[in-house]
């Protein structure tokens, strides 16, 4: 076990996600000290879920055909609350990508904890060719205008060879809207009281407003 993965399991408590059945995450509590990792590298997203996330995985939770027998790559995934759905529901294979190291290792350590097998837990696939999956979740990856400026064109490339994307937002503005179709909407507690967060299928090309 890495030292990143010892960190995890002694501070970052195993906490059921709220309005996703039978999924347990380790996330960071007030004296969890992840600030630590702030200070060094990127900001420790990975150790808590997020409002996008938590309304896909509700979505493939009530419509497990979306990835039953499928191949699927979780984008962008945090804690790898996606990416272990998925599996749980029937994929065929699911892969997490995750830029953060120590988000890779939580997302291992979560698999685990979630009795889910994960083939590929990998960083950054956004400057390769579109993956060998059948379709990529995104949970709240259009966080920010330069994430969203990077995610665009890769996500275009993957639509255009055949893949099927679905996102998942609260609504963030670098969200590319002229790009998605509505699916539905799911109430969820990203940080206390529930707000909502819409799933979308991403549809691909058509001007985006790069800020
Ligand atoms: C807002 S968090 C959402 C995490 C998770 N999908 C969820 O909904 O709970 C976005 C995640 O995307 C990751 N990320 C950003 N750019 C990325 C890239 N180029 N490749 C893979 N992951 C990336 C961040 O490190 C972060 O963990």
């Amino acid at each position: 076990m890495s030292h990143a993965q010892s960190f995890i399991r002694a501070h970052l408590p195993v906490t059921p996600v709220p309005g996703i059945v039978d999924v347990h995450l380790h996330k960071a509590g007030p004296s969890s000290g992840v600030g630590r990792w702030a200070a060094e590298g990127p900001p420790p997203y990975w150790a808590f879920w997020w409002a996008g996330g938590l309304a896909l995985a509700q979505h493939l939770q009530a419509c497990p055909a979306l990835v039953a027998g499928r191949r699927v790559l979780d984008l962008g995934a945090g804690s790898g609350l996606v990416a272990i759905v998925a599996a749980r529901m029937g994929a065929a294979g699911v892969a997490a990508s995750e830029v953060d190291a120590h988000g890779r290792a939580a997302i291992a350590l979560n698999a685990t904890l979630n009795g889910v097998i994960l083939e590929d837990i990998v960083g950054d696939v956004m400057n390769a060719p579109s993956p060998a999956v059948d379709v990529i979740l995104a949970g709240d990856l259009f966080y920010a205008p330069d994430v969203a400026a990077r995610v665009v064109p890769f996500l275009d490339g993957c639509v255009a060879s055949g893949i099927e994307v679905l996102v998942g937002d609260p609504g963030r503005s670098p969200l590319p809207r002229d790009r998605l179709t509505f699916l539905a909407r799911y109430q969820v507690a990203e940080t206390g009281a529930p707000k909502p967060a819409a799933v979308y299928a991403y549809r691909g090309a058509g001007p985006y407003p790069v800020a």
